[in-house]
């Protein structure tokens, strides 16, 4: 009996790699790049705005070294791209810029922010169209790196069949399983009178700027598909979070050294940081942009 066909590659996208805004170092033939000769603390001009918006659309993960900026420098960059969003465990919280969440670990962390596969907040109901994460202190034991994962390509590499079983489904997305196993160590709570957010969102997703279909549960927020019962649920949601993990070719790694500043696409990717370096210290902060619609099919 023959087997049926399903991808099993999908094919180097043949993209246009000439940039006048800066140069590009592209990380795999599929995902993430290295731009430099861009200074990001500057206001963009519209051509380096138009550039840049056509590597991440691209590339979905760009990552910026040697970047001197100041937390206002960092959110006026971010602002650049949309409003700015305030994570839930830092609403009202009495702090000088809400806007950027500290992604700080060191050798008393209980647990390292990212530390799973995930896209970010992607319970809330408008979630987020890309996060600027800032990293100004690396381990001096090396590590740190955080892998991506193109969900554009995790839709393309599923069969024909299994496209179709998942276009129409919706999944619940709660902020409850990660923020309050969090906030049982003690660290951020929803401010008084709000709940952790909670969002249904299409499983198979249309990119609102490249017309691209992805992949949209993750394992951090997606607990459960309302069309199915609980146990095809669970079974079919673990074979989708198996699926990302376990294909290395969807994924770039990025390393980073103080001030590195990557900017990725938080609807195309999931990322995961890796805790490899305890009990030394990575110290950052990072600033994320609202979409301008929910997510839709
Ligand atoms: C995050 O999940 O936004 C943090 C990623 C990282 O620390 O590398």
């Amino acid at each position: 009996m023959a087997l049926e066909h399903h991808p099993a590659h999908v094919l180097v996208p043949e993209r246009d790699l000439g940039y006048r805004s800066f140069e590009i170092r592209t990380l795999t033939p599929h995902i993430g790049a290295e731009l430099r000769g861009i200074d990001l603390a500057q206001p963009l001009s519209s051509e380096q705005d138009k550039e840049l918006r056509r590597a991440l659309h691209d590339w979905k993960v760009l990552v910026f070294p040697d970047q001197d900026l100041s937390a206002e420098q960092h959110k006026t960059l971010g602002a650049h791209f949309g409003r700015l969003h305030v994570h839930p465990q830092l609403r009202g919280a009495d702090m000088k810029h809400p806007e950027i969440l500290p992604v700080i670990t060191n050798k008393d962390s209980l647990f390292t922010a990212g530390d799973g596969w995930h896209a970010d907040v992607t319970c809330e109901e408008i979630p987020l169209m890309g996060s600027m994460l800032y990293i100004r202190e690396t381990p001096e034991c090396g590590g740190g790196d955080t892998l991506y994962a193109d969900m554009c390509m995790a839709y393309e590499l599923l069969s024909e069949p299994m496209k179709q079983f998942l276009s129409g489904l919706t999944a619940i997305h709660d902020g409850a399983g990660p923020y309050s196993e969090q906030h049982a160590m003690g660290i951020g709570r929803p401010a008084p009178g709000e709940d952790y957010p909670r969002a249904q969102h299409p499983v198979i997703v249309r990119h609102p700027e490249t017309g691209q279909k992805l992949l949209y549960v993750n394992s951090g927020f997606t607990t459960r598909i309302v069309e199915l019962s609980a146990a095809e649920s669970r079974s079919v949601l673990d074979l989708l979070f198996r699926h990302v993990e376990s294909n290395p070719k969807l994924c770039c790694r990025v390393h980073w050294a103080p001030k590195t500043l990557t900017f990725w696409d938080n609807r195309s990717t999931q990322h995961r940081a890796i805790w490899d370096y305890h009990p030394h210290a990575r110290v950052g902060g990072r600033v994320s942009i609202l979409a301008e619609a929910r997510p839709s099919a």
